[in-house]
């Protein structure tokens, strides 16, 4: 019998995830001559849905060397995985330099393919000067992608950014991380959301779905967005728009969705009101700058898991600020990620584009997934949805 998520992850919520993904499960089958002997380099967060990839990837003849990101790795999902026979390396408390030893022990797999998360991965083989049958790899996140195009030589060969995806922006990024990061911030609290003054900063997919679950609920939101076109969308949407500056001292609930570094920077947390949350959504835990709140904060109180705690700041002025996570991403730290079929139509993006790269003549460098794979899988999807 082969490895299969279904039968041989002796772990319930793998087995669960794997029933309701009927789109990656056909789409590895279908295509699991292109993955058959093929060593594949794995970063991905460490949770069920990711194992039943995981799986079928084997099942299919791979042999599949996988790492997590700080913070966010099921130990139990690790432990089932291991059990099965895949190679995990890494713990849900490593630090970013056991990140980095992780990221190098899983190139020591001299992979054919590489499937990233956050480009970890491909900045260890672009410093490693390439690896010798490496074909081509993907990359799952907007993070990841503006990191690989910004680097002066470009991967000498294809790397397929998922999150160019129109489907996978619509349906993972607005709706799944919409719903799953105010589910992980209700359970990292248990406060309640109606009449609650929320801020949301950044306006793209993630930041709308956030936005958007948050109204629903009854919150009172607002955004923060420096694009002029994406702030205008959310004023469409019946948010108020206005400057982060303005909106701090009136915020409660405080989510950074914009990927981008110290946007909640020293002056900012200088007009943050007292006792506001913060909470992460963005890949990198960056966008809260640590060094000026570490400047600012006169004690710490932590409550709960290490990587998940929550953690008031009492600031030297007598305001307290309490940070969520570390602001890592909450619907990871604190609920089990973006729902199942949000990640099946993510992982069938990431297999079918995996699959394109190992057996079709791709151009070297970043690239977005090949639109005809896209529109197949939409229609799919509606298909599952509306059955
Ligand atoms: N939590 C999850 O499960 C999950 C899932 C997918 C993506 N992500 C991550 O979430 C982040 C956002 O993803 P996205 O697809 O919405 O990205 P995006 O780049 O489309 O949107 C970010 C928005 O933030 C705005 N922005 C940038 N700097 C700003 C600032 N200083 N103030 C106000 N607005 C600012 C930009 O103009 C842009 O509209 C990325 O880091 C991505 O990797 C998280």
């Amino acid at each position: 019998m082969p490895f299969s998520p279904l039968t041989s992850v002796a772990d319930g919520d793998t087995r669960w995830a794997a029933r309701h993904m009927p789109l990656v499960t056909r789409s590895v089958r279908a295509r699991a001559a292109a993955f058959d002997g093929k060593r594949i380099a794995m970063c991905l967060h460490i949770e069920p849905k990711t194992a039943v990839l995981v799986g079928l990837l084997a099942e299919a003849g791979a042999e599949v060397f996988l790492t997590g990101s700080p913070g966010t790795t099921r130990e139990d999902t690790a432990d089932a995985l291991r059990a099965a026979g895949v190679t995990v390396v890494g713990r849900r408390s490593d630090d970013e330099a056991a990140h980095r030893r992780n990221v190098e022990r899983v190139l020591g797999c001299d992979p054919h393919l590489v499937l990233d998360n956050g480009a970890d991965l491909l900045a260890g083989v672009m410093a490693a000067g390439g690896l010798p049958n490496l074909i081509g790899a993907t990359e799952e996140t907007t993070t990841g992608g503006l990191r690989v195009r910004a680097w002066e030589t470009p991967p000498p060969f294809p790397v397929v950014v998922i999150n160019d995806s129109r489907l996978k922006l619509l349906v993972e990024n607005e709706f799944g991380v919409g719903q799953s990061v105010v589910q992980g911030f209700v359970n990292a609290t248990n406060l309640m959301l109606p009449g609650a003054r929320a801020t949301v900063v950044g306006y793209g997919p993630c930041g709308r779905g956030v936005a958007n679950t948050l109204a629903r609920l009854g919150a009172r939101v607002s955004v923060a967005e420096t694009d002029a076109y994406r702030a205008l969308e959310a004023v469409m949407h019946g948010h108020e728009v206005a400057p982060l500056a303005e909106l701090l001292p009136h915020t409660r609930l405080l989510f950074l969705a914009t990927g981008a570094p110290s946007v909640l920077d020293g002056p900012s947390l200088d007009l943050v009101a007292d006792g506001t949350l913060v909470a992460g959504v963005g890949h990198v835990a960056w966008e809260l700058d640590a060094d000026a709140l570490a400047e600012r904060t006169a004690s710490i109180s932590r409550i709960g898991e290490s990587g998940a705690e929550r953690a008031t700041h009492l600031l030297h002025d007598g305001r307290s600020l309490v940070v969520l996570a570390g602001t890592r991403m909450i619907n990871l730290t604190a609920a089990k990620g973006n729902p199942i079929e949000a990640m099946d139509l993510g992982l069938t993006l990431q297999a079918r584009s995996l699959a394109a790269v190992a057996t079709t003549p791709l151009a070297p460098g970043p690239q977005p997934v090949p639109d005809e794979v896209d529109r197949a899988i939409a229609a799919d999807l509606v298909d599952v949805l509306t059955r």
